[in-house]
C-alpha cells in the first residue's frame, strides 16, 4: 500500500513527456549551445574518420587506416578544444563517467592504429570494434537535448 503511494505521487509531481527522449534512459547533459557546436563538428568529423578507415582495411591499405586513426580519433586527437572559451568545451560539461568514455574512445582509436599496422584484417576489426563500441556506449548512455 504503501509502495502504491509512493507511486501515485510520483506520477502525480513527474512532468509529462513531451517528447521521445524525455521517456528514455539517457541522461541529459546541459551544454552551451557553444559547446555542443563544437561537440557536432567533432563527431562529424569522428564519423568520417570511421567511414574512412573501413574504406581503407576494405583496400587493405593498413598504413593509411592507422594513420586515419591515430590522427583524427586516437590520442593524438585528444584536447582539440583546448584553447576554446570555457563555454566551448564540451569537456567542462562531461561527468566523470562520460569523460572516461571519451577518453577509451580516444585510447581505443590509437590501439586500433597500432594493431592495423600488423596488416590482419581480423585483428584490426576486433580493435576497431572498441572505437565504434565507445561511440555506441556514449550515445546510449548520454543525450544534450
Ligand atoms: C563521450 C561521449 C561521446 C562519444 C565517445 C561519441 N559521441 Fe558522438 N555525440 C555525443 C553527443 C553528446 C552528441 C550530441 C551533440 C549535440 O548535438 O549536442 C553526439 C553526436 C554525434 C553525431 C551527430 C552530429 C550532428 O551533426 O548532430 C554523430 C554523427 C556522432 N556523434 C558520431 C560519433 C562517432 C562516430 C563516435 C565514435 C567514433 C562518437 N560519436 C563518439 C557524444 C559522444
Amino acid at each position: 500500500m504503501k509502495k502504491l503511494l509512493v507511486l501515485l505521487v510520483w506520477f502525480a509531481v513527474s512532468p509529462a513527456p513531451t517528447f521521445a527522449a524525455d521517456a528514455d534512459g539517457r541522461q541529459l547533459v546541459e551544454m552551451p549551445p557553444e559547446a555542443r557546436a563544437e561537440m557536432r563538428a567533432e563527431m562529424l568529423d569522428f564519423q568520417m574518420a570511421l567511414h574512412s578507415i573501413v574504406t581503407a582495411l576494405g583496400e587493405k591499405k593498413f598504413a593509411e587506416a592507422a594513420a586515419i586513426a591515430e590522427k583524427m580519433i586516437g590520442v593524438s586527437a585528444m584536447g582539440r578544444h583546448r584553447n576554446a572559451p570555457p563555454n566551448a568545451r564540451p569537456g567542462m560539461f562531461m561527468s566523470n563517467d562520460m569523460h572516461a568514455i571519451a577518453r577509451g574512445m580516444h585510447v581505443a582509436g590509437s590501439e586500433f592504429a597500432k594493431v592495423a599496422k600488423t596488416g590482419n584484417t581480423t585483428k584490426a576489426l576486433v580493435a576497431l570494434q572498441a572505437v565504434t563500441g565507445a561511440c555506441v556506449a556514449c550515445h546510449r548512455s548520454y543525450r544534450t537535448q
